[in-house]
Formats: structure tokens, sequence, C-alpha cells
């Protein structure tokens, strides 16, 4: 469930009016609710209980400090994936030692920075990457604690750029060469073999891809764990879907149904699916979900600057843009858009949502029936908290938005605004 909702005609977040926050910090502006956040990862844990396990929460989603404060004092674990989010982490007041650091491409700087400071493990993809850890725990002395990525080959049913347990994807190693690279890996005297990693896919909204993943490696991993008694986990990595759409797929536009949606996957479910397979297994269990514990705990405020009639369309133009939020660009991505203020009520029209910047994939919605809005009008565009303000950019030369954290009837700035002077800052005439 999110804590966003109509109370009489205005958009609230908690117990804040959304219009007062967008008149105090303007739009566009990212807010997210920190109930939302704490409720999906508490549901999510609770729904595990019959597991050891622990929620790494992938903080690619969205790495702001204080979300990661707020999730690391839930007793939140944490999957990194760069030298930056780990700076995040201590800058936040997490511990290396409860991240795990994975990705194709990690370099000399950030596995340095990682023994260093101590991650708990490195989820490999590769030989090259497995002998290039070694050599560099090596060079420190020290032992490098180290989970094999495991790609399981199966289909996720989801967009083809978010879909990784496939074996034409670059992600982890084929299941048939996985006792040989393990066999390898011990063999390599500055390693530790601690676990083993999956990851199948993003926004998948089906538990059985899930349990067929695990289905299919829990004998796998039961083999590789009498070889090498030292691993001590299992992760079965993210990618527990949201609703993004609830009113289309019910036809109504209640659309606050985004709680237990018919076709959202609960986190009971989820649970139900995989945790029979995994018990029998006796290792602790991780988990990395990032946009089930932040997805739907975000909104991006925008006001409508001109609405523009062509022979053709509607344009609603907004002041927010793809490089503030790109995933309907991207990917198609949809998020319902829905005004803070629906007082004025006017009947529904055929619309495209598109934002300043010069191309013509910067649109938030695209021959949409929407009440019809004016200029000035300001709107709230949903499960904007994963991979929103993240994967926002300076195109255009338009300022990083900022964002802001409600707390019950409370909220506060978690980022400013950049400026004008931010904006250059570092470059030399
Ligand atoms: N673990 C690994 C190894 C991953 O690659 C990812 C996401 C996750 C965990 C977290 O997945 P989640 O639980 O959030 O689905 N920007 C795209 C999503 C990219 C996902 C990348 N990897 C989007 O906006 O849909």
């Amino acid at each position: 469930m999110h804590s966003f909702r109509y109370q009489q005609d205005r958009l609230f977040c908690e117990g804040v009016d959304l219009s007062a926050i967008a008149d105090a910090v303007g739009t566009p502006a990212y807010v997210y609710s920190a109930e939302t956040i704490r409720n999906n990862f508490r549901r999510l844990d609770h729904a595990l209980a019959e597991l050891d396990h622990a929620i790494c929460y992938a903080m690619k989603a969205n790495s702001n400090l204080a979300i990661l404060n707020l999730l690391a004092s839930e007793g939140a674990d944490f999957d990194i994936v760069s030298g930056g989010e780990l700076f995040r982490i201590l800058k936040a007041g997490g511990r290396a030692d409860r991240c795990t650091f994975a990705g194709v491409g990690k370099t000399r700087t950030e596995i340095e920075f990682a023994l260093r400071e101590g991650v708990y493990c490195f989820n490999v993809e590769s030989e090259a990457e497995l002998n290039f850890i070694n050599t560099i725990a090596g060079e420190l002395d020290v032992k490098a604690p180290v989970a094999i990525r495991i790609n399981p080959d199966v289909d996720a049913g989801t967009h083809k750029y978010i879909s990784t347990g496939k074996s034409r994807n670059k992600f982890g190693i084929g299941i048939d060469r996985f006792e040989e690279i393990y066999r390898a890996a011990a063999a390599l005297p500055h390693l530790l073999i601690r676990g083993v990693q999956t990851h199948i896919g993003s926004q998948i909204l089906d538990p059985k891809p899930f349990a067929e993943a695990v289905e299919k490696l829990v004998p796998l991993v039961q083999t590789l764990k009498a070889q090498h008694p030292t691993i001590e986990f299992f992760s079965i990595g993210g990618g527990i879907g949201i609703v993004y759409d609830p009113a289309l797929e019910s036809g109504d536009a209640s659309w606050w149904t985004a709680g237990d949606h018919p076709r959202r996957i609960t986190p009971e479910a989820y649970a139900e699916a995989v945790a029979p397979l995994l018990k029998p297994l006796g290792l602790k269990i991780l988990l990395e979900p990032g946009r089930f514990i932040v997805g739907n705990a975000g909104v991006l405020l925008a006001s409508v600057l001109y609405v523009k009639k062509t022979p053709a369309k509607t344009f609603t133009i907004v002041d927010a843009a793809m490089n503030d939020l790109i995933r309907p660009a991207l990917y198609e991505g949809y998020h319902e858009i829905h005004p803070l203020d629906k007082s004025a009520a006017r009947a529904a029209i055929v619309m495209d949502i598109v934002g300043p910047v010069c191309e013509s994939g910067d649109f938030f919605a695209q021959d949409r029936e929407i009440p019809a809005l004016e200029s000035g009008e300001r709107v709230a565009l949903l499960s904007a908290g994963a991979y929103g303000f993240v994967m926002s950019s300076t195109y255009n030369s338009r300022p990083l938005l900022p964002e802001v954290l409600v707390n019950g009837d409370k909220w506060s700035v978690i980022r400013e605004r950049q400026t004008y002077d931010d904006l250059v800052r570092g470059e030399i005439l």
C-alpha cells in the first residue's frame, strides 16, 4: 500500500498536502513517503520470516542519503553497484560489511575501495573479474569474499532492457560452467567463497519465473555447498514488480487500488512461491529488491505550462521532462498522472503530456484520457520513487530537481534544487 490519497479534492502524501510542498519548493520536484518505504520493507521482511534472510536494498533504485539512512535504521542491508554507492552508504550511516557489491564492470579503484572498507561480498560476473579481484586482494594482503552470479536462463517476461536472466544477456555465468568456475575460484589464494547469487530481471509481476529460477538452481547450490563449505548465502536477486497502471487494468479511474491490486505480486505470494524451495538449503537467503521498496513511495510533481492544440492532438506541456524522469522515454514506462487539486473536475480528454526538452521522446503520456488540465495547474506522476531521480540528468542544461521526504504530517527537503552555478561547477573556461 502507498500513502498518497485524496483528502477532499487535494492529493496528500501521508498527512501533508502536496500543494503545500509544491508552493514551498516549487516544481518540478520529487516527493517520497517515509511511511510507504517503511511499510514495504517491513511487509517483505515479515513475509520471509520463516527463512534466515537479509533484505539487501538495491540502492540503484533510489540512493538519496536520507532514504538510505531510513532503510539502514529499519535493518536493511544493501546491494551496491559502484564505488559511489559504497561512498553513499558510508555517508548515510550504513556499514560496508552489510553491502554486497554487484555489477559486470568493477574497476580497480572500486575493488580496492570495497576491500579496504570490508564489504560483505563481491558478486562476480566473469572469470576475468574473479582473477582481477584475487590479484588486488593479494596486493592488499586480504582475502576477498566472493559469490558468483549464475545466469539461470529463464525468461522473466519483462521489458527487454530490464530482463537479465536469459543466456543471451551480459550477466552472470551459465549454469553449465558453474562447478568449474567455483573450482577455479577455490584455487585462487586470495579469495574466500562466501555465496551464490542470481537475478533474473526487473519489474516482474508473476511469482512463477522466480520460482522457476530457484527450482532450477537449488540442486546446483546444494552441490556447491557440499564442495565449498564456506558458502553461507544464496542471493536470489531483486525484481519484484509494482503495478504502474491499475486504472488501465481495472477499467476504472479509482487508481489507489495500487495497494493490493489483483495484478500486483504481493510479498506473501512471492514468499510462498520461493520459501519452501529455499528452506531445505539451510543457507542464509539474500534478496535485492529496489523498485518494490521505493517505487510506489515517490511522486514527481510538475506544473502545467501551456496547453497546445494541433489538428492532430492536444499537448499538455509541463515543466518536468525526460531528463527528470526517463522511464517513459526509455522503456515506454507508464506513470499515472493526477492533479494535486481536482476540485475543478473537468471532463476527460485525450491528450499527450510532454516536457520542454527538444526531443519527440520527451513525453510522460501519449493519447491518454485524462481530465483536461489548464495552465498553472499542478499534477503528480505516481510511482516515480524508483529509477526516477537516480536516472535523471541535466540534459538541456536543466538543473537537477529537489527531493522531499514526508514523514507523518512533517516534511523536509532531502536534496536541494540545483542552481545554475551548480550546473557549471567544475567546468573550465
Ligand atoms: N539486483 C541486481 C543484480 C540488479 O541488476 C537489479 C536491477 C536489482 C537487484 C534490483 O531490481 P529491482 O528489484 O529494482 O527490480 N531502470 C529500470 C530498472 C533497471 C533494473 C536494473 N537492475 C527501470 O526503471 O525500470
